[in-house]
């Protein structure tokens, strides 16, 4: 597993150049989810696959980009699932977006079967957070001689001070809008870039707070997808001391996702938060 984040870090570099020099246009394609592709999507995708598969302990890849798990190493370990170009969005904006992996048992896709995961945030600096369960994620950042560890490691207190909501606020459910604006009448303050790499890893790194992708009237679902994104950082938050939990308020790391491209309902926090949206959603016992 650590020698599969090591590797990481080599996609770190390479993506991160791409980000940095090659066109931001629009592809031809869409992807499994029926978004529209950028060049960058495609490029970035391609990078990570030709990283990846040279690892001999990664039985297979998935990508968000892809339809199809692609198998690499029959006698390989673990499935790779990956978001390559997480905030394909906000990229023409110059705002920070991130790559997402997810490290699973093989013929294990859900939560139980995910053994580790990691980001990486393309921001001002090059940032990696990698994690296996119960123990503190470790965080790195770029400087001259690469990508090396930060002291401090990412722990999450009890409570926080921000509130990410995601979503279009029109489609929120009455219980939803009531918890956001209950949130912001205690004092939260609305950090919300529309790249879930920088909404959450702001979190961790401030130590607190809320980001939540709510089941909305147009998408009961949600839109963030389990394999690719959700339980990765379910399993970061929790590693962190932190909390992620589906509009049931049942534990994410315990999802079956229903395909390879499901999307669910998520909510990762400190404790606080996270209780709080319990009590207003009414899923205490969840
Ligand atoms: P992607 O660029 O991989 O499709 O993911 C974008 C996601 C996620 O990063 C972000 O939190 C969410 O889309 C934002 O969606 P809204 O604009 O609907 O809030
Ligand atoms: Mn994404
Ligand atoms: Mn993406």
């Amino acid at each position: 597993m650590l020698s599969i984040f090591e590797t990481l870090k080599s996609i770190a570099f390479a993506v991160d150049e791409a980000i940095k020099t090659e066109d931001l246009g629009y592809a031809s394609g869409r992807n499994a989810t029926g978004d529209d592709q950028l060049k960058l999507d495609v490029r970035a995708d391609g990078i990570v696959e030709s990283i990846l598969s040279q690892h001999p302990l990664v039985y297979s890849i998935i990508s968000e980009e892809k339809e199809e798990e692609l198998i690499v190493h029959p006698d390989g370990r673990y499935t790779v699932c990956y978001d390559p170009l997480d905030g394909s969005s906000i990229v023409e904006a110059d705002l920070s977006v991130g790559t997402i992996f997810g490290i699973y048992e093989k013929g294990k896709l859900t939560g139980s079967g995910l053994r580790g995961s990691a980001y990486i945030v393309y921001g001002p600096r090059l940032e990696l957070v990698a994690a296996v369960r119960g123990r503190a994620p470790r965080h790195y950042r770029s400087g001259s001689e690469g990508l090396f560890a930060v002291r401090r490691s990412l722990r999450l207190g009890e409570k926080g001070k921000l509130n990410a909501p995601g979503g279009t606020q029109k489609y929120w459910l009455p219980e939803h809008k009531a918890f956001v604006d209950s949130l912001f009448a205690e004092g939260y303050r609305l950090r919300y870039s529309g790249g879930m790499v920088p909404d959450l890893h702001q979190i961790l790194v401030k130590a607190g707070g809320i980001f939540s992708y709510p089941g909305t009237s147009d998408k009961p679902e949600g839109k963030l997808r389990a394999l690719f994104e959700v339980l990765p950082f379910a399993l970061i938050y929790e590693a962190a001391g932190g909390e992620a939990v589906d509009q049931r308020g049942r534990r994410l790391l315990e999802l079956v996702p229903s395909s390879l491209h499901a999307t669910t309902p998520c909510f990762f926090g400190s404790s606080y938060e996270i209780g709080r949206f319990k009590e207003a959603y009414g899923v205490n016992d969840g």
